[in-house]
């Protein structure tokens, strides 16, 4: 095992040793090389003071920018990556970068505090040579919050920028930084586990998938982190001992999403942008839900198998992909086990998970879902959690319906069907009277809780108003929303 990371900060190389397994990339930045301008906010992945850029290789050798909150990345999460800070980017002669002198220009540069964040989101697009038409911009920013609703001027400054005119600077930085990362680790060291720390806060990464396997069935106790953007959290605000924890994201092969069968094969480290790119001219209303997901930085670390084994009951993946008939693989050591998705929360809290099992990967089946529908009710639009979410599917053939599957999330304790609902639906005609008898029938599936996110009458009545919607769209083919009308539109560039 290396007990030390190796990674680019700001184009130099830096060897790290001997520090605790859970300090976060924020904590270690303002501490030992005191590069304070990337600031602390929320300390929860919201505010996106904390952004940084984070680019690994792809296949390809191209290098991906991705804005990640660094406040609830763990430190060993940057192993053989280039990570650039708001200190890293006007040049040694102190020109200032394009994306600085746009914010410059257009008098966007205001507090101290949130400034830098809004700096790093547009330099991640700006250097990926997307993300900053008009529409892209909410998308780019979304995750950087400003306390002083000073937006417009930000959004004048991103508007502005011309990658056409300086997009040269944005590829040579780009191979300059991918041939100093491939001189940074030998082919063997990519095989090395990493374990940093000791038993008070152990942060091991695995190489391969079978020593994740034999690793974790020894080390059953163990918190697995995919993207940490819930884990990091449980450190952060919690302040919770994680003892050892072990990260998915190093596995050879577990950032990929593969084909078998009729089935796509989510594995354990493909996260939410990932997906998101994949999945988008399939099924759009996914992908129109995905960009509702978080934001661009906590979709960039946030993994689908995360949101899938945290079992919260207002995750959004576990609603759609229940939707779209998934089944999950549990692997323990060398056995592995299939069950379909629904079968996999029993209860709140509890998952028919095994001591030393791990999700090893969701299978979802290919192809076009045309009567898949995915409705996200939050307080505001982008970067929050929903209070109800219904994902819809159904088939009809001769104008019956053959097979429905109505999946909720804030409704119960567990993300769930709506069994006494699906059944005024099977085999009846297509028409809005089995919608409403549908939508009556909710009451028989859910008796729901008050919380700050809604009450109990404000979930019955918003989950059958979404039913009677989803009748609605389905019967006229038109689809009735306020915002997200043109669902490609705001993906345009990301996909
Ligand atoms: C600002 C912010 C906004 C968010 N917005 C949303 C949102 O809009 N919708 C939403 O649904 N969620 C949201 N979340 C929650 C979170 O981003 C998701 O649940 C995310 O998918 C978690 O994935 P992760 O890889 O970061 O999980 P982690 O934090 O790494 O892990 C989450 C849990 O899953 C377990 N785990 C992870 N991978 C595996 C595996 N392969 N096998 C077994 N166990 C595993 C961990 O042990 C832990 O219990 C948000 C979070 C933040 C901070
Ligand atoms: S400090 Fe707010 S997102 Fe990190
Ligand atoms: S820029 Fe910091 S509060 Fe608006």
């Amino acid at each position: 095992m290396r007990s030390e990371i190796r990674f680019l900060l700001n184009g130099k190389a830096q060897h790290v040793s001997g520090v605790a397994g859970d300090v976060t990339l924020l904590e270690w930045l303002r501490g030992q090389p005191h590069l304070c301008g990337t600031k602390q906010g929320c300390a929860e992945g919201d505010c996106g003071a904390c952004t940084v850029t984070m680019a690994r290789p792809d296949a390809m050798g191209r290098l991906e920018y991705r804005p990640v909150n660094s406040c609830i990345l763990f430190l060993g999460m940057i192993d053989g990556s280039a990570i650039r800070t708001v200190e890293g980017l006007a040049s040694p002669d102190g020109k200032l970068h394009p994306v600085q002198s746009a914010m410059v220009d257009a008098d966007a540069s205001q507090c101290g505090f949130c400034t830098p964040g809004f700096v790093m989101s547009l330099y991640a697009a700006w250097q990926n040579g997307r993300g900053l038409s008009a529409n892209e911009v909410d998308t780019t920013l979304a995750g950087n919050l400003c306390r002083c609703t000073g937006y417009r001027p930000i959004v004048d400054a991103a508007t502005a920028l011309d990658h056409g005119r300086d997009g040269d600077m944005a590829k040579t930085d780009m191979v300059k930084e991918a041939a100093m990362l491939a001189a940074l680790s030998s082919a063997k060291d990519h095989q090395d586990d990493i374990c940093l720390g000791d038993e008070g806060a152990q942060f091991i990464a695995p190489a391969t998938s079978a020593n994740f396997a034999q690793i974790y069935a020894k080390e059953a106790d163990a918190t697995i982190v995919g993207g940490a953007t819930d884990v990091g959290l449980w450190v952060t605000k919690q302040h919770r001992k994680l003892g050892t924890f072990i990260w998915t994201g190093r596995v050879a092969g577990f950032d990929q999403i593969e084909t078998e069968g009729n089935f796509m094969r989510i594995r354990p480290a493909v996260t939410h942008q990932q997906f998101l790119h994949h999945i988008a001219d399939d099924w759009p209303e996914c992908a129109e839900l995905l960009r509702r997901f978080g934001a661009l930085q906590v979709r960039s670390s946030g993994t689908v198998c995360g949101n899938i084994a945290n079992a919260s009951p207002i995750g959004d993946l576990p609603p759609v992909l229940m939707a779209l008939a998934s089944k999950i693989e549990l692997t323990k050591a060398s056995k592995i086990r299939t069950l379909d998705l629904e079968n996999f929360f029993l209860d709140y809290g509890k998952q028919d998970r095994q001591s030393g099992e791990f999700l090893s990967a969701i299978l979802v089946p290919q192809g076009p879902a045309p009567h898949l529908r995915c409705y996200k009710i939050t307080k505001r639009f982008d970067q929050d959690i929903s209070a109800v979410m219904l994902a819809a599917n159904l088939h009809f053939d001769d104008g019956v319906i053959t097979d429905v599957c109505l999946a909720f999330g804030g409704m119960a304790g567990i993300p769930k069907r709506a069994n006494h609902a699906e059944t005024k639906l099977a085999g009846k005609p297509l028409d809005m009277a089995y919608f409403k008898a549908a939508a009556a029938a909710l009451r028989d599936d859910f008796t729901p809780l008050s919380d700050m996110r809604g009450s109990a009458e404000y979930r019955l009545l918003t989950s059958q108003n979404l039913l009677i919607k989803y009748g609605l769209e389905l019967t006229s083919s038109r689809q009735m929303r306020l915002a997200g009308a043109d669902l490609a539109a705001g993906l345009e560039g990301w996909s």
